[in-house]
């Protein structure tokens, strides 16, 4: 373009202007690159498919706990659908799958996966990226839980019950929050004997450590965990 034939444009500028637009273009690049570099972390879950499966009755029959698992990892699917049937919306007034005292919804579902530790986000039905540490050993004290494919740990968020975190929590402050943690974990006890996965609710946990590796505040705590994997028969 001659900026001399163009009406309002000030020869001397044009350069400076170029400049600032491929500093912006730059500066741009760099935010996306960013961006998707942190949202690439988080996982989105396919849509959980809701239908099939076991007939209950059947699934009651074959529900129970499992000590021995292989390596291999749940498929994307089976992740998504286990996430779902323990703690996902299924109403639209955002209730849930199992049950929680006044609807308080405390509790949170931590994954230790290989690559990470995540946070099930209901809402968006996504694992959110905590950290890139693999914490499966150190969700348990028995060999098996270092090695099955995840771990899920329940953790009550008590600034949900007006809890700060300079405050001292008693046990019985937790009472009703391992009510709503069992709801929880009996459903993904559900869906694992539908799938034929193995799992197991846990109470034996180094929970000090492992609150501190999970970064959680003071005010968050773990209630139980739950192996989930594949059977090794
Ligand atoms: C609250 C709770 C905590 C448990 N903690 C452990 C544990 O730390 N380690 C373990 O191997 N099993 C644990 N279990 C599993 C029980 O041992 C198991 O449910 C019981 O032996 C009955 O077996 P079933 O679940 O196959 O019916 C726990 C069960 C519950 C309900």
């Amino acid at each position: 373009m001659d900026c001399n034939k163009v009406k309002g444009t000030d020869c001397k500028s044009a350069p400076a202007m170029m400049k600032r637009r491929i500093l912006s273009f730059l500066f741009f690049a760099l935010a996306c690159t960013m961006f998707m570099t942190v949202s690439a972390q988080d996982i989105k879950l396919p849509a959980p498919d809701k239908t099939g499966g076991k007939p209950l009755m059947q699934a009651l029959s074959e529900r129970q706990s499992l000590r021995s698992y292989t390596k291999d990892s749940l498929t994307q699917q089976q992740l998504s659908n286990l996430l779902w049937a323990g703690w996902g919306i299924n109403r639209p007034d955002k209730r849930r799958t199992a049950p929680s005292a006044m609807n308080d919804q405390e509790i949170d579902m931590y994954i230790t996966l290989p690559g990470g530790l995540y946070l099930y986000i209901a809402e968006s039905h996504t694992l959110k990226i905590i950290n890139n540490k693999d914490l499966r050993r150190l969700t348990g004290t028995q060999s098996f839980v270092g090695t099955a494919a995840l771990n899920i740990v329940y953790v009550a968020d008590l600034s949900k019950h007006g809890k700060s975190e300079s405050e001292k929590i008693e046990d019985s402050d937790l009472l009703l929050s391992y009510a709503n943690t069992a709801f929880i974990a009996q459903n993904i006890y559900l869906y694992c004997a539908s799938e034929n996965l193995g799992c197991i609710i846990r109470g034996s946990i180094s929970k000090d450590r492992l609150a501190s590796e999970m970064g959680l505040r003071a005010n968050q705590k773990i209630t139980l965990a739950q192996t989930v994997g594949i059977p090794d028969k």
